[in-house]
């Protein structure tokens, strides 16, 4: 049985103004029993600890460094977001992988830093519209899976996200045979079959239920529809329904 999660990635999203959104979903949270993560920028993660949030919403980062300190201007530590409270991060995520050109063996050193301070890993991995179009998705899967999934990866302290880079932001999502297909085929390639995986890439409240039935789908990484209480809660519903 794999664990059940609506996790929200605010990406570059949020300032104390929008605390009351993260106080009102961790009050959505407590009527599920699937795992609902909010991972929110790091400026924010102290202040949503400040706040005495519902135990039943979990915080996460957005990304970690490979190192727990050192001369790496701009960057955070696993140890650090741990410290503030996160208990998973996300770690290659298409837009890190695009925009600061990480690689395979970089997500996978950034998956066991976050082990090492006791975080949840989220590890992103998906195709991009050219690959798709190409034919080319499960043979880029099994790569990124092979490189950025550490062979030791367990159901305890790893999720695998699916997340189409084309179906990002855009509003498209693939069919729903074509994420069954993938979703199947990501479960025999993972080290431990109780791993969840995620689907990511326009998750919204009127696709929500569709995707999160499918079979090998155990929950979902949503983007802009996390961003409020409103958006975000019919699609932590959507997975509830599904158990
Ligand atoms: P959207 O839900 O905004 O498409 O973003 C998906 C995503 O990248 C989550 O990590």
């Amino acid at each position: 049985m794999c664990r059940r999660i609506a996790a929200g990635n605010w990406k570059m999203n949020g300032v104390a103004a929008d605390l009351g959104e993260v106080s009102a979903i961790a009050d959505a949270a407590q009527d599920t029993t699937c795992e609902v993560v909010l991972c929110l920028p790091a400026t924010l993660l102290p202040q949503a600890g400040a706040r005495n949030l519902p135990k039943a919403l979990k915080l996460g980062g957005q990304d970690c460094h490979v190192e727990t300190n050192g001369a790496y201007t701009g960057d955070i530590s696993a140890e650090m977001l741990a410290e503030v409270g996160a208990k998973y991060v996300i770690v290659g995520h298409s837009e890190r992988r695009q925009f600061h050109g990480e690689s395979d063996a970089q997500i996978a050193a950034k998956a066991r830093a976050a082990w090492d301070a006791g975080l949840t890993a989220i590890i992103c991995i998906g195709e991009t519209e050219e690959q798709y179009r190409a034919g080319r998705t499960l043979e880029v899967l099994d790569r990124q899976i092979a490189g950025s999934l550490p062979q030791n990866a367990t159901s305890e302290n790893t999720v695998l996200a699916y997340e189409p880079i084309w179906a990002i932001g855009t509003g498209l999502t693939p069919s729903l045979a074509e994420v069954s297909a993938i979703h199947t085929h990501l479960r025999t390639r993972l080290p431990d079959e109780t791993i969840a995986i995620l689907y990511g890439g326009s998750v919204n409240a009127k696709n929500a239920d569709k995707i999160m039935n499918l079979e090998n789908v155990d929950g979902s990484l949503v983007g802009g529809a996390s961003l409020t209480v409103a958006k975000f809660t019919p699609i932590i519903k959507a997975l509830e329904a599904t158990k």
